[in-house]
């Protein structure tokens, strides 16, 4: 052992320990870090990471009365994307892990969307 690690070790620890606080309130964010199993597309999300963690509720909302209410299947993203409004074809096309991202993050958190309940989502073989 290198001299003088053994005694500085404890330091190390406090050091990294706290480090790591820094880094997750820098994140600002309130909710755990999943390290989201994402798009493995490679793409980004509909619209930006901060967007889509405090407001793919809102997002999602906003689709489905589009969907069934206003008959839109088109929707245009703050950058000028156009998606298909569609759980199946959209959102899980990328996030194919839905258990281990949407449910994962939802059953933390102790919200339980009820979506489900008539969208099946096929989830993608490991
Ligand atoms: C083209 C691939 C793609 C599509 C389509 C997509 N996502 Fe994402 N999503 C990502 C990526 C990549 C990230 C990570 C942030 C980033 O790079 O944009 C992300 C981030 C997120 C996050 C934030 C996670 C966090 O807290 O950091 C949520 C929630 C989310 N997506 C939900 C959805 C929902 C709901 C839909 C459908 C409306 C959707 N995504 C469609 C790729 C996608
Ligand atoms: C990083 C955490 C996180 C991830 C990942 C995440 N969600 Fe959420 N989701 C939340 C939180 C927090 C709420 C709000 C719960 C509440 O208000 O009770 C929420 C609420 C929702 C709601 C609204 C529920 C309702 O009853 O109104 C829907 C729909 C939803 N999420 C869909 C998704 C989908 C689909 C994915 C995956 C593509 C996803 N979420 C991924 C954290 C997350
Ligand atoms: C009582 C059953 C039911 C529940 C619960 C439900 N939906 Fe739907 N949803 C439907 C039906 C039926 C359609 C129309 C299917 C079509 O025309 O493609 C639809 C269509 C949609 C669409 C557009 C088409 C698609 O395939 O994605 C979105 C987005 C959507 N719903 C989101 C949601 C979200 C988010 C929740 C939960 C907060 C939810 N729905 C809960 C029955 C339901």
């Amino acid at each position: 052992m290198i001299p003088g690690l053994r005694r500085a070790l404890p330091g190390v620890a406090v050091f990294a320990a706290l480090a790591a606080c820094t880094f997750f309130r820098a994140r600002g964010s309130a909710f755990p870090d999943l390290a989201p199993p994402l798009a493995e597309k490679g793409s980004s999300c509909v619209e930006d990471r901060a967007f889509m963690a405090s407001s793919h509720m809102a997002l999602l909302a906003g689709w489905r009365d589009a969907a069934v209410r206003g008959n839109t299947r088109r929707y245009v993203a703050l950058d000028g994307r156009a998606w298909e409004i569609s759980l199946e074809k959209t959102c899980f096309s990328c996030h194919t892990r839905k258990s281990a991202f949407c449910d994962s993050c939802h059953a933390s958190l102790l919200a339980s969307p009820s979506c489900w309940e008539c969208h099946v989502i096929a989830e993608a073989a490991e």
